[in-house]
Formats: C-alpha cells, sequence, structure tokens
C-alpha cells in the first residue's frame, strides 16, 4: 500500500490517503510538543519506537479482545490503519494520581487510586483541550450516550490489559490518554497510538519516569527513556 495525498498532519504524526478509501498510512515524527504546542523539540528516534511499541500493543490488544485500528506496520515509521471518523474527547485513565490532576485538585503525585479514574477533554486545541463530563459531551453532541458507554467500557479494558502486560516489564502504568474512532457501521474502536507519548510509564522498582515527561519536565534522558521501555516492551514479544 503506498501513501497518495496527505491528508492531516499533527504534532507528531502525518497521516496520508492511499488507494482503498477504509485505509489510512499513518508516518511518525520525532517531533515533540508539550503544554499545547508551546513548548517544541525533537527527541531522536521517538517517531520508531511510537510506531513499533503502539503497533505492538494495538495487536495484544485485538487478540485480548479489544477492537482498533491497527492493520499491517508498512515500515519503521509508517502503518496502515483503518479510517475512522475521530470522536472529538480524549480519553485519559488514571491509577496514580500525576500530572494534571494532581495540579488540578492539590494532591502529590505516586498516590494509588483504590479504582481507576476515566476522565474526557474536549479535543480542540483552540480552547486548549479542556474538560468535561458526560453531560457536557452529549450537550455538545460530541458523541452519544451509548458510544460514551462504549467508551468508558473498552478503557477500562484497555487499563486492565497494559496494567497487567506493563508489570510484567517492570513497569508501571501511571495514566494514559486513548482516542477513538468511528467506522463507517458506527463501531467504535480505539485509535491513535499508545506509547510513551501518552502514557505515564515509571521503573516499578525505582519509580524512574520513562516517558514524555522527562521532555514536558526537562528532566534530561528523554531518547534513553524510551529506548529503555521499548526494550523491556521486546523482552516480552
Ligand atoms: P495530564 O496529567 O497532563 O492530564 O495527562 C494525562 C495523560 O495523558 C498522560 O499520560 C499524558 C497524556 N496526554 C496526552 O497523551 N496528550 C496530551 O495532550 C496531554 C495533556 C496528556
Ligand atoms: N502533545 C500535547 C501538546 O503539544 C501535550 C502533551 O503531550 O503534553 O500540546
Amino acid at each position: 500500500m503506498e501513501k497518495k495525498e496527505l491528508l492531516y498532519e499533527g504534532k507528531a504524526k502525518k497521516v496520508y490517503t492511499t488507494d482503498d478509501p477504509s485505509l489510512l498510512i499513518v508516518a511518525y515524527k520525532d517531533d515533540a510538543t508539550a503544554f499545547n504546542g508551546l513548548k517544541k523539540g525533537t527527541i531522536v528516534g521517538k517517531g520508531v519506537i511510537n510506531n513499533q511499541m503502539s503497533n505492538r500493543l494495538m495487536a495484544r490488544l485485538a487478540a485480548a479482545g479489544i477492537p482498533n485500528h491497527f492493520v499491517e506496520e508498512l515500515s519503521e515509521r509508517e502503518t496502515l490503519v483503518k479510517k475512522v471518523t475521530i470522536v472529538p474527547l480524549e480519553v485519559i485513565v488514571r491509577n496514580i494520581s500525576a500530572g494534571s490532576f494532581s495540579k488540578r485538585y492539590g494532591v502529590d503525585e505516586g498516590i494509588p487510586f483504590e479504582a481507576p479514574v476515566v476522565e474526557f477533554s474536549y479535543k480542540n486545541d483552540a480552547l486548549g483541550d479542556p474538560l468535561l463530563n458526560t453531560s457536557h459531551a452529549l450537550a455538545l453532541k460530541l458523541a452519544t450516550r451509548e458510544e460514551i458507554d462504549r467508551i468508558r467500557e473498552l478503557a477500562l479494558a484497555v487499563d486492565r490489559y497494559l496494567q497487567d502486560f506493563w508489570a510484567q516489564c517492570g513497569v508501571t502504568l501511571v495514566d494514559f490518554k486513548l482516542e477513538f474512532g468511528r467506522l463507517p457501521d458506527g463501531t467504535i474502536i480505539l485509535a491513535d497510538e499508545i506509547s510513551p507519548d501518552t502514557c505515564r510509564l515509571w521503573d516499578s522498582a525505582t519509580g524512574e519516569k520513562l516517558d514524555k515527561d522527562r521532555f514536558r519536565r526537562d528532566l534530561g534522558g528523554v531518547e534513553d527513556a524510551y529506548a529503555e521501555v521499548m526494550r523491556r516492551l521486546m523482552e516480552h514479544e
């Protein structure tokens, strides 16, 4: 399958049409941004790691019964995916306090929750992806109640699977962001990516951050952290 036209360029990926109207090609870049694009940089080799990691996790999730857009890895940075209409919600699942949760509610990072927290933001860069609840999402007609119920169910299933998988790799899954899309028949499937850009991953033994927070917070060792989580994942292939 060949790239035809550039359909969309995001902060970390480009999306191309193909000869098949039901399939797209995603190309992962090394560009990194944070704080809604305010901070810009490059994480050398990130595109390759995020592509390969996301594909391996998506394949595992599909085998575990969680439908998603992954079709075939085409090259180090490029993947064939099913075309969906993205539901404009950023779906965040949290197992341990961190990031904007800690900031918003004034709690330390690193406090485990008794049950996962599911959070939605409105995927809208101009508004800075504001937090919203189900009734806001319904009022804005971002999704139907049935779709939101399904998205929540799938997000929690992803959390259960990935927490267990990462634990086997000696990595604690703190939180992550998912995006979902609609197939032409209306079926909701998981889309976008699952990578150190979109997850908080802490070394289970030392608590060391192995994700994009190293870039967001200028902690250094960003490339090494991405390579380390990839190495741990590959050991479990
Ligand atoms: P937060 O604590 O900043 O709200 O982030 C929660 C999780 O979502 C964290 O794993 C990083 C991920 N995330 C994204 O993937 N994209 C984003 O734009 C933001 C803000 C967070
Ligand atoms: N990628 C997002 C942005 O640029 C934010 C983040 O991941 O922190 O804004």
